[in-house]
Formats: structure tokens, C-alpha cells, sequence
């Protein structure tokens, strides 16, 4: 089989054109539009231009070796507000940009969920009202009947942890709600729509199936007992409430954030943990806490960790912590787990001649060798990103390509991580 190598990318951090062709607004052009809530108040307006750049952007992929693309889907171009018929004008731009993929022997990875939801539904309550469960997998139906004769792979959601601490818990991500343990019921409604929209890929014909989940490996600062208990709170708010239901069909423990999930209803972990054919895992830095003090609203602390290097970012750059993940998945979950893709890695590091992000990339591959050698599957590895692009909250200033963008004139240019990759995937220059 062969091993799929790949960059990943999301919609509104590369796309723009986000009044293009019937496109409709999504929470991250009203959030990322009201003062303060990004830095500089960077927006996704333009970003990489990649609706109309993208023949050039598919080029420099097969030019780089890369037998694989994972990009997102923006619902918002699909259904504008959320529901109805499709917008034709929408799938068209996906199909084209397939067919482009497909044309220069790249396989296509779709994720039909990477943050953008339709503003339409986030004004009758997001992802905490529970009809968006349904209107998702109402979406996936459209979008596999047009594109999944084609797309190898169908990611259902990027990093639904990601989307309900930031966007929901936290308000540091659009849509900018501050619930802190109320926002708890999000996971359950992206879980239940990951479930519900694998039905309809499955009855759509998708090839393959799976979720994107971001997992870190969680440290306790010390021995103990504080901190362990601790550790093993955050390790179920972070990993087991998004991994458990989907490879076990259960819930972890919550008692220790006193929370009753009483938003489970009868067959909904039947439908979260329908079989996958594989497991996206983000990685990007373990975590380190300690017990809760007076004041911790959250049953841990989170510590700062020393003794490594750190991106640009200030993310601790710790290879060894994807062999630990993955060989600890592989222990938790056992058979349960399907053949793992790496389907995000990689560092903010903004100079073009990037021997930091050359080092970053080398550790982890070979972290990814060791676990394999331990015994887990892994089948691809996608670098994030394929573009220096729209970061979120951080706007600009968080540079993640191979390849740097200048968002005055949008031209692009390859790193020396880019380069290298292309030597590392086709050693003899073929
Ligand atoms: C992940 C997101 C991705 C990107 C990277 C740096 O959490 O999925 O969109 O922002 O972080």
C-alpha cells in the first residue's frame, strides 16, 4: 500500500473569494470582521487567493512528490445558509480543483468540517442546538453525490476538541462564545454529526471515511497525586471525550468536571462509533499540568514546558511525543483503533531558508518510523501546511508553509523545507 504524503490546508485560511459565487458568510467572516477578535484584525478575506490561484498551488504540490492533498470544504459555498439545495457554483470550484488534483496522480482528502460553519446556523445556536447534527450530514450527502466518485479519503470533522474550547468554552476562535463547561454539549453535536454524516457518506459510496481528532500526550508536572489526577482530567477533556465515543462507543468518566451529559439520547453512541477506515490524528505539542489551585474554574492547571526547543508560535517542539501518542492510542484502543494518518504536523517558522522547520519535519518523520516499529499502522503523514495561510485569532503572523506567500503580490515561494521534502520523497531526483 502505498504511503500516503501529503500537506493539509482548510478553506477559510487559504481560500478567500468569500463572496464569490454564491458563497454564503461564515462564523469566521463575522468574527474575524469585529474588532479585536484577531490580531491586527486579520481577516480570511483574501487570504492565499487559492479559489482562483489554485492550478499553481496543485502544481507546486506535484512538484514537490506528493501523492496527496488534504483540503476542507467551506459548507457556506456548498449551502450558503446552512440548509437547502446546493449551490451549484459552490461544488463546482470543489470538482474542479479534484479533477486537477486527480489529473497530476494527487489523492484527494476532503474534510467537510474544518471550523467554518454557515453564520446562518450559528444565529439558531451552532453546534450547541442539536439539529446542526443533522444539517451536517445533510451536507455530506450533497458534496459525496457530486465529488465521491473521486475523493479517496472523507474527513468528517477537523479537530472538534479545537472547535469546542476555542470557539465555544474559551471564545478565542470564532464563534466567540464564553461557556467554559456549558459549551460541553458541542461535542456531543459534532460527534453525533461526524456519526450521522458517516451514514450518509457510506450511503453516498465514499471510499473511505474517517475524523481528524487533535490529541497531545498529557504530562503531570510531577508525581503526585494531585497532579496525576489532574493529568488524567485534562487527558479526558482533550483525547477520551473525542476518542472514546468514536472507537468505543462510550463516554469517559466527566465526575471530575461535575458534569451530567444529559444531552446523549438513545442511540446516539451507535451512530458516533460507526467502523472507520482510518484515524486522522493532529499533532502538534504534548501537555503539561498540575492540580488546580484556589482560583482553577477546571479541575487541572496547565504548566509551562522547559527544556525544548519552540516555534515561532512558542509551541515546544517535541518529536518524541508523537511516537508516545501514537504508541499510546495503540495500547488504549487496541484493534479499535483503524490504521492511523498523521493528517496535521508542522511549525510556525517564517524564514525562507527554514533549516528549523527541515529539523522539525525530520524529527517527526522519524518519530513516525519508531512507532511504527512499535507496532502501530500508520499509512500517511500530512504537513501542515502547504501554504503560509490566515492562522486564526493570529491572523498573518503565524507563518506554517512550505511554501511563504506574500499576501501584497500573493507570490509564492518554496522554502528550503520544500526542497528538502521533494529530495526526501524522490531521493533519486525522480
Ligand atoms: C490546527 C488547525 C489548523 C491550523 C494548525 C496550526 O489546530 O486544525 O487549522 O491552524 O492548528
Amino acid at each position: 500500500m502505498t504511503f500516503l504524503w501529503g500537506t493539509a490546508t482548510a478553506a477559510y485560511q487559504i481560500e478567500g473569494a468569500v463572496a464569490e459565487d454564491g458563497r454564503g458568510p461564515s462564523i469566521w467572516d463575522t468574527f474575524s470582521h469585529e474588532p479585536g477578535k484577531t490580531r491586527d484584525g486579520h481577516t480570511g478575506d483574501i487570504a492565499c487567493d487559492h479559489y482562483h490561484r489554485w492550478p499553481e498551488d496543485v502544481e507546486l504540490m506535484a512538484a514537490a512528490g506528493l501523492n496527496a492533498y488534504r483540503f476542507s470544504i467551506a459548507w457556506p459555498r456548498i449551502q450558503p445558509t446552512g440548509t437547502g439545495p446546493a449551490n451549484v457554483k459552490g461544488l463546482d470550484f470543489y470538482d474542479r480543483l479534484v479533477d486537477g488534483l486527480c489529473a497530476k496522480g494527487i489523492a484527494p482528502a476532503a474534510t467537510l468540517f474544518h471550523w467554518d460553519l454557515p453564520q446562518a446556523l450559528e444565529d439558531g445556536g451552532g453546534w450547541m442546538n442539536r439539529d446542526v447534527s443533522e444539517q451536517f450530514a445533510d451536507y455530506a450527502a450533497i458534496v459525496v453525490e457530486r465529488l465521491g466518485d473521486r475523493v479517496q479519503q472523507w474527513i468528517t470533522l477537523n479537530e472538534p476538541v479545537i472547535h469546542m474550547i476555542f470557539g465555544y468554552a474559551l471564545g478565542m476562535h470564532a464563534p466567540g462564545r464564553a461557556l467554559m463547561l456549558d459549551a460541553l454539549p458541542v461535542a456531543h453535536h459534532q460527534l453525533l454529526g461526524h456519526g450521522l454524516a458517516v451514514q450518509a457518506l457510506r450511503a453516498g459510496g465514499a471510499a473511505q471515511v474517517l475524523i481528524t481528532n487533535n490529541c497531545t500526550p498529557v504530562w503531570p508536572a510531577s508525581d503526585s497525586a494531585e497532579d496525576q489526577a489532574a493529568a488524567d482530567a485534562y487527558d479526558t477533556l482533550h483525547n477520551r471525550l473525542f476518542n472514546d465515543p468514536v472507537l468505543l462507543g462510550t463516554y469517559p468518566d466527566l465526575t471530575a468536571f461535575g458534569v451530567e451529559p444529559h444531552f446523549i439520547r438513545d442511540g446516539d453512541l451507535k451512530a458516533i462509533s460507526a467502523p472507520l477506515d482510518g484515524f486522522g490524528l493532529n499533532y502538534y505539542t504534548p501537555t503539561r499540568v498540575t492540580g488546580p489551585n484556589a482560583d482553577s474554574v477546571m479541575p487541572f492547571e496547565l504548566a509551562d514546558i522547559t527544556g525544548y526547543p519552540k516555534t515561532e508560535f512558542g509551541w515546544p517542539v517535541v518529536p518524541d511525543g508523537l511516537r508516545e501518542l501514537l504508541v499510546s492510542l495503540k495500547s488504549r484502543y487496541g484493534t479499535a483503533l483503524p490504521p492511523v494518518y498523521i493528517t496535521e504536523n508542522g511549525c510556525s517558522y517564517a524564514a525562507i531558508d527554514d533549516q528549523f522547520r527541515i529539523d522539525y519535519l525530520d524529527a517527526h518523520f522519524k518519530a513516525v518510523e519508531t512507532a511504527q516499529s512499535e507496532g502501530v499502522d500508520v499509512r500517511g503523514y500530512f504537513i501542515w501546511s502547504l501554504l503560509d495561510n490566515f492562522e486564526w485569532a493570529e491572523g498573518y503572523h503565524q507563518r506554517f508553509g512550505l511554501i511563504h506567500v506574500d499576501f501584497d503580490t500573493q507570490t509564492r515561494t518554496p522554502r528550503s523545507s520544500y526542497h528538502w521534502l521533494r529530495t526526501h520523497l524522490s531521493p533519486a531526483g525522480g
